[in-house]
């Protein structure tokens, strides 16, 4: 699939407006992440394979649909994915997490890893790749190559905000891998960061500079 899939839901659309507001202070910030976290994965998750299980209720026995397969995958780029990835881990409890360490350069907007733990069997799993931003799509590329080398096999990629020239980039890497976005925004600046978009989102989260 090329391009992205906004979820352009009401609600998402709208906490998104709060987010990108300069005056949003941190913890509205950090709440509100969460909650749209929620609202992403039930739409990144619509497909999910199911299968049925005989269960009794109090008064009959049925054919039951519960989910099929081994555990997904949600894998975390540092550190604003870990934003994403509380709401999610509410939803999906038993989800497995790959943690991957990366930050850019703020010189030359490369993705530098100082940090990879993965669970087993990717191959096996869908993994949900999570991070707010997708701006030059360097950590995006980087972090899937990693996880595509320790076997993963069936990935998505899960941000609140995109620029275009990140979306085409990832797209050209990763043909594979289906993007998951709440907005598409107009384009990057000459430091690499989204515009309109809503700053840096680690920043924003953990209130650094
Ligand atoms: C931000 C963001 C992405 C990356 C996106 O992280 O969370 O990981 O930038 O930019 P790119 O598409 O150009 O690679 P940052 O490197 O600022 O690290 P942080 O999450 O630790 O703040
Ligand atoms: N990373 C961010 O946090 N924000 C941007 O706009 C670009 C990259």
């Amino acid at each position: 699939m090329s391009g992205a899939t906004v979820i352009d839901h009401p609600l998402v659309q709208h906490k998104l407006t709060h987010m990108r507001r300069k005056t949003t202070p941190t913890q509205d910030f950090r709440r509100l992440l969460r909650e749209i976290s929620l609202l992403l994965c039930y739409e990144v998750t619509r497909d999910l394979k199911m299968t049925s299980q005989t269960i009794e209720t109090p008064v009959a026995e049925m054919d039951a649909p519960v989910l099929a397969g081994k555990k997904l995958c949600f894998a975390s780029i540092l550190r604003a994915g870990n934003g994403l990835l509380e709401g999610m881990l509410e939803l999906i409890p038993s989800a497995r997490v790959a943690h991957i360490g990366l930050y850019r350069d703020p010189e030359t907007l490369e993705a530098v890893e100082y940090y990879f733990k993965a669970p087993q069997e990717l191959d096996e799993r869908l993994v949900i790749v999570v991070d707010p931003m997708l701006a030059t799509a360097n950590s995006a590329i980087s972090a899937v190559e990693r996880l595509k080398k320790r076997g993963a096999k069936n990935m998505v990629f899960v941000c609140l905000l995109a620029a275009p020239e990140g979306v085409k980039r990832f797209n050209e890497e990763h043909p594979d891998v289906p993007i998951y976005t709440a907005s598409i925004d107009e384009k990057l600046n000459e430091k690499g960061y989204i515009i309109p978009g809503l700053g840096d989102a680690g920043d924003r989260m953990y209130g650094t500079k």
